[in-house]
């Protein structure tokens, strides 16, 4: 990301990865679109920052880099410690503006990356192979692992019942907080078709702090409510199976980062892909135990 500034304003340049392969259609198109749709939702009242549309494009190649330019938003993002209640519900009543707002422009069924046992195991096998930091501990939880995916392939077609063109990925990194405490929706790039109660589900997770060791339940239970009380339902029978696409993305993770750990000669890279693959495991630990305890939660709304 580079801020530009010039005598006609600032600007936000991003600057994308070499590792997105620039020559394919379908990636084209879809940063294209996700672009569009982020302007359609900021037209329709969402506070959203879409890139600046030149000569018909939002996406800019130049000497085979990848641009988007977005008009620079004065704002920040808040560090673990900064996300108060207030702050996650003012994310869940716009989770609920989103999924209102029911936008159109995304007719393909969402793609679901499925992965085979055999798979799966083949990706272990070959950390074990490739000498990994981390491929002893993948070994000993191999059947964890399995079991667990094995929940998550049960929930792929519950989830798909329902659909909503929507943000996808509202994290803390993609909104920015104004001056006077109002969210700003950046970083369109997982717009998608996704089951509601998924996104409500997985975003509460993220700001209640399931990536830390403190949980708030309390943060996730008002958040459930505040979307139910900004006129959403919440489809209980989608609830678990939205906790364990959680799992799907984790075991998405370790794959990517095993396949990176075993192929890039940078030890940094090496030792981000370690990382990851411990916490995404840690995260799926911690998702086996509280699974239980947060449906129930959710049943009660
Ligand atoms: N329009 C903008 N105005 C001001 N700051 C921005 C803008 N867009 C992005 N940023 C800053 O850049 C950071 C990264 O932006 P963004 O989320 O779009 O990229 P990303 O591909 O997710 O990058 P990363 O993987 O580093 O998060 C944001 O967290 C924010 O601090
Ligand atoms: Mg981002």
């Amino acid at each position: 990301m580079w801020r530009v500034n010039t005598d006609k304003g600032s600007y936000a340049i991003k600057q994308l990865a070499p590792v997105i392969d620039l020559k394919s259609e379908r990636i084209i198109t879809k940063y294209e679109l996700s672009e569009t749709i982020a302007y359609r939702f900021a037209q329709q009242g969402i506070p959203a920052v879409s890139a600046i549309k030149k000569s018909g494009k939002h996406l800019h190649i130049i000497e085979n880099t990848g641009y988007l330019v977005y008009p620079w938003a004065e704002g920040y993002t808040l560090a673990r410690n900064e996300i108060s209640e207030t702050h996650a519900l003012k994310i869940a009543e716009m989770i609920a503006k989103l999924h209102n707002i029911n936008m159109s422009g995304l007719s393909e069924v969402p793609h679901v990356d499925i992965h085979s046992n055999d798979g799966i195991v083949e990706a272990i096998d070959r950390a074990v192979s490739c000498k990994c930091p981390f491929a002893k501990m993948l070994k000993e939880n191999q059947s964890f692992i399995l079991s667990m995916y094995d929940s998550y392939l049960a929930a792929v077609p519950l989830l798909l019942e329902d659909t909503v063109v929507t943000h996808g990925d509202l994290d803390q990194l993609n909104v920015l907080w104004d001056k006077s405490g109002q969210p700003i929706l950046i970083d369109w790039e997982s717009v998608r078709k996704l089951n509601p109660t998924r996104e409500i589900v997985r975003t509460s997770l993220s700001w209640s702090g399931m990536d830390t060791k403190d949980v708030s339940l309390q943060i996730y239970t008002h958040m459930l409510r505040t979307y139910l009380e900004s006129g959403r339902m919440l489809n209980i029978n989608h609830v678990d199976a939205a906790l364990y696409s959680l799992v799907g993305s984790a075991v998405n993770w370790i794959l990517y980062n095993i396949k990176l750990a075993c192929t890039s000669d940078i030890q940094g890279e090496k030792d981000t892909a370690t990382e990851e693959i411990n916490t995404s495991l840690m995260s799926m630990k911690r998702l086996e135990v509280l699974i239980p305890d947060l449906v129930k939660i959710s049943m009660q709304k």
